[in-house]
């Protein structure tokens, strides 16, 4: 089923998918692979991969006036999709306020250097690419030098040891915008099942496959080694890209990666939860038949990893000098771990685990009792017994100093129901209130925030806990 209402609402192809028709009568060399019907249609062949590209080369040049080789043996870009990852890039860098002088990264360029072509000329952005394959950087640093693209763009021969230090090494001073990369998705084996070697030991296609996870594209596929296959495939490969961004935190405002097959997620993440100071999130990018995902991290919690966060704030009863200071104070008494940033903004990292064990307790209101709104509590179940003590003691003469609040009325909330995973919410000040922090996080985190709040609901109601 054709997944183009799934694209990006910027994208140009979204409403107005190529026109073969004004192509086939524009350009000759494009009229030899259309299929002219009586009823006026023409249509191409997506299974000659020499339709493809030249579909590609004039796409590139219609839509954005750029003339881009691309060699016969290598991947052909698919337009509409490298252009749905630049449009992710584009609305996560505007939800940071990241419009000027952008800088990105681009790992595995390709002879095509399609990435870095297609943002410097619809985004106006500057690039660093690499890539390992010699031949692609001959073919890249030509792309980039017909197009007149030298100052925009600057092309690294890749090391397969490493992805970024050598352009760090070469920019010193410099902090990336972004990193992006369309990874080789495959292990040697996978790629042997998919692809038939051609002529001269790189692959096409394989009409027979069989044991393949998704069905094989509908269109050609004509790519060299280093395009369609690693070792380890793209787990192993985005996980190396993972651990070496955590050696460079503030070198890149925003690391991404696109990831071929869905089942590849779920380890990546487990790579991406090992640093808690690391916050992430997938999104999916669909064109034709193909979906693809894009994961995205950040070391910083000022830039959005989600153009679509939900925020809430957390109230303190009282206003205090340093609002952030004694959010982590509170955090460090209930065991939660916190990052602070040099900006200021937090990470705030809940494991699931110690959802389930710190349980928020409400105050049921009494039948013919006063208007007044009953207050929240946190019950506490902490392994650290005078801990234990000293908290439940303070309920109870909280309780007894309250007559509104009796033990017999007290009614505990069902532990949310979380999954294994563990909660980030990204805590900063509120500008404006020095008794209010802002709290970010995705709408599936909402325990998480719940949680949070239960926490300082508590603090709130029992001063004895952090006495002036
Ligand atoms: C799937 S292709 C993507 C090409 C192009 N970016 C595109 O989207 O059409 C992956 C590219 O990554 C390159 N590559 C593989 N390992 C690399 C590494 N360690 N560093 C840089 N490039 C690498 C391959 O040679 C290949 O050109």
């Amino acid at each position: 089923m054709a997944l183009n209402h799934l694209m990006h609402p910027r994208n140009v192809y979204k409403n107005r998918p190529p026109d073969f028709r004004v192509l086939a009568e524009k350009y000759p060399d494009f009229r030899q692979y259309a299929t002219f019907a009586p009823d006026g249609k023409v249509s191409l062949d997506f299974h000659n991969s020499d339709a493809v590209r030249c579909l590609t080369e004039k796409l590139l040049k219609e839509d954005f006036k750029l003339d881009v080789i691309l060699p016969v043996d290598a991947l052909v870009p698919r337009i509409p999709q490298r252009l749905d990852y630049i449009l992710l890039v584009q609305d996560l860098l505007n939800a940071s306020n990241l419009y000027d002088n952008v800088l990105g990264i681009d790992i595995g360029t390709g002879p095509s250097c399609v990435y870095p072509l297609l943002g410097a000329k619809h985004c106006k952005w500057n690039f660093c690419a690499t890539e390992v394959n010699e031949e692609s950087v001959a073919v890249a640093l030509k792309n980039v030098e017909k197009n007149q693209m030298n100052d925009k763009i600057t092309i690294f021969q890749g090391d397969e040891s490493t992805f970024f230090k050598e352009i760090f090494k070469a920019y010193p001073d410099k902090i990336f915008s972004f990193s992006m990369c369309n990874p080789p998705f495959f292990n040697k084996e996978e790629c042997e099942e998919r692809f038939q070697r051609s002529d001269k030991s790189d692959f096409k296609n394989n009409p027979n496959a069989s044991n393949t996870p998704r069905a094989p594209p509908s269109s050609a596929t004509v790519a060299r080694n280093s395009e369609l296959w690693v070792h380890g495939g793209e787990v192993d490969f985005v996980t190396r890209m993972i651990h070496e961004s955590a050696l460079y935190p503030s070198k890149v405002q925003l690391y991404t990666s696109m990831i071929g097959k869905k089942m590849s997620i779920s380890p990546l993440k487990k790579v991406l939860e090992e640093y808690k100071n690391l916050i992430y999130a997938t999104h999916c990018i669909a064109q034709g038949r193909t979906k693809r995902w894009v994961l995205v991290w950040t070391f910083n919690p000022t830039i959005k990893v989600n153009s679509r966060l939900a925020n809430k704030t957390l109230s303190f009863s009282k206003n205090k000098d340093d609002v952030i200071s004694f959010f982590c104070q509170i955090c460090k008494w209930a065991n939660v771990e916190v990052s602070k940033h040099s900006s200021g903004y937090l990470i705030c990292f809940i494991p699931s685990s110690k959802m389930l064990s710190f349980k928020p307790w409400k105050t049921k209101k009494r039948k013919n009792d006063n208007n007044e709104v009953p207050k929240k509590f946190m019950k506490i179940h902490s392994p650290n017994t005078q801990d234990r003590a000293e908290i439940n003691s303070n309920i109870s003469d909280k309780n007894n100093a309250d007559s509104q609040l009796s033990v017999t009325e007290v009614t505990v909330n069902q532990p949310q129901l979380v999954d294994a995973k563990n909660i980030r919410l990204v805590v900063n000040k509120n500008a404006n209130s020095s008794s209010q922090l802002n709290v970010e996080f995705f709408n599936n985190d909402m325990a998480g925030f719940r949680w949070l709040e239960s926490l300082i609901n508590y603090v709130n109601g029992n001063p004895n806990i952090f006495p002036k």
